[in-house]
């Protein structure tokens, strides 16, 4: 017997992100090659009709696992029964808006939609949310979702992860593939924390092999932290092409598992590890197993990456304030 579509549903999907999403997703890189996807498309009614232009040339491909394609501007029919969700449209910050007000904004979208997802998702559903301040959306729509296991809820950190892996390589001298065990820790923010001292190249410890302070410290750290307001400053535009990949990279490694002898990094709701507050949506080292992430337990944190831990994780605890404050959670 055919198997039954898996129903994917992905916001701002007439977006730049999800322009580059769609047809990765539909061709079978999100899932497998084996596996066929309904896609839902979910945006502001403004932008259906481009949600629509780019549904033609989803048909336009005759991707084989494409099952079919909805559009609409309602987050309940967008999330009724949907086993992937992918949350990128997100309010921008414009000009003269203050932390709060686009704090307040996202609320207003992250809200209603856990609450969709609440009323309608599959036993299985798997949240990942990449519209910023993405770590606290995320706490957001999970707290909007009471019946949804918290863990469901992620946040994108992955595009910081591959963005450190790349910057370790090139320093190195090293292909990507020879890296192993990269770590970011809490926000997807400017206070990210990439840490190599538990990471490999070619089986060697990153930092023994580095063996330079000062490169991690003022190159390598603000490097990647600061890599998405570069590639803005660049481009006029933030990254789309690297958030799609890594949004891909994520799904497809917490479905079908994590390789051996590696992990990779997911913002999960901490269960309390490495000193990390219950609750918050901070980013950790994983591993997915049966289609679970595990945080890695028992690696020895050093005073460098303490303190960078704690900073990123004393921004998150900001974060989640001052949505308590605006009652958005
Ligand atoms: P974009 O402005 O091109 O597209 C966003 C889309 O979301 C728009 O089409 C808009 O109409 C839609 N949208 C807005 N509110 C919506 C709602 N309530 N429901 C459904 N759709 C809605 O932006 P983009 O470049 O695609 O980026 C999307 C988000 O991803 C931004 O918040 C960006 O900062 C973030 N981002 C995160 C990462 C990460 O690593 N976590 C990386 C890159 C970008
Ligand atoms: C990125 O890391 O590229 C984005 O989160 C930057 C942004 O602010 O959209």
């Amino acid at each position: 017997m055919a198997q039954a579509p898996v129903k994917v549903t992905v916001t701002g999907a007439a977006g730049q992100i999800g322009y580059a999403l769609l047809f990765r997703i539909a061709s079978g890189q999100l899932l497998g090659p084996d596996k066929p996807v309904r896609l839902s498309l979910l945006e502001i009614p403004q932008a259906v009709r481009a949600a629509e232009g780019t549904a033609m040339e989803l048909d336009d491909c005759a991707f084989p696992l494409l099952a079919g394609i909805d559009i609409t501007d309602d987050p309940r029919l967008a999330f009724d029964g949907v086993n992937v969700a992918l949350l990128v449209g997100a309010r921008p910050r414009t000009k003269g808006m203050e932390r709060g007000d686009l704090l307040e904004a996202n609320g207003g979208i992250f809200g209603p939609q856990g609450e969709a997802i609440n009323a309608g998702a599959a036993d299985d559903v798997r949240v990942l949310v990449v519209g910023n301040p993405a770590n606290t959306n995320a706490l957001i729509a999970q707290s909007h979702a009471p019946d949804v296991p918290a863990e469901r809820f992620t946040a994108m950190t992955r595009l910081d992860h591959n963005r450190a892996i790349s910057q370790l390589a090139n320093k190195l001298k090293a292909p990507v593939s020879s890296v192993k065990k990269m770590t970011i820790w809490g926000n997807h923010s400017a206070t990210q924390y990439p840490d190599i001292f538990h990471a490999e190249v070619d089986g060697t410890n990153a930092a023994a092999a580095v063996d330079d302070e000062a490169w991690v410290r003022d190159q390598f750290i603000p490097t990647v932290a600061k890599r998405g307001a570069a590639i803005i400053e660049a481009r006029g535009a933030s990254s789309a092409a690297s958030a799609a990949n890594a949004a891909i990279d994520h799904v497809h490694d917490w479905v079908n598992g994590t390789p051996a002898g590696d992990w990779t990094s997911v913002a999960l709701p901490s269960d309390g590890s490495y000193g990390v507050p219950e609750g918050l949506i901070s980013s950790f080292p994983v591993v997915s197993q049966d289609g679970r992430w595990e945080i890695v337990q028992g690696l020895e944190i050093n005073q460098f990456s303490r303190e960078r831990i704690d900073a990123s994780v004393a921004e998150l605890v900001e974060e989640r304030e001052a949505v308590r404050k605006l009652g958005l959670i």
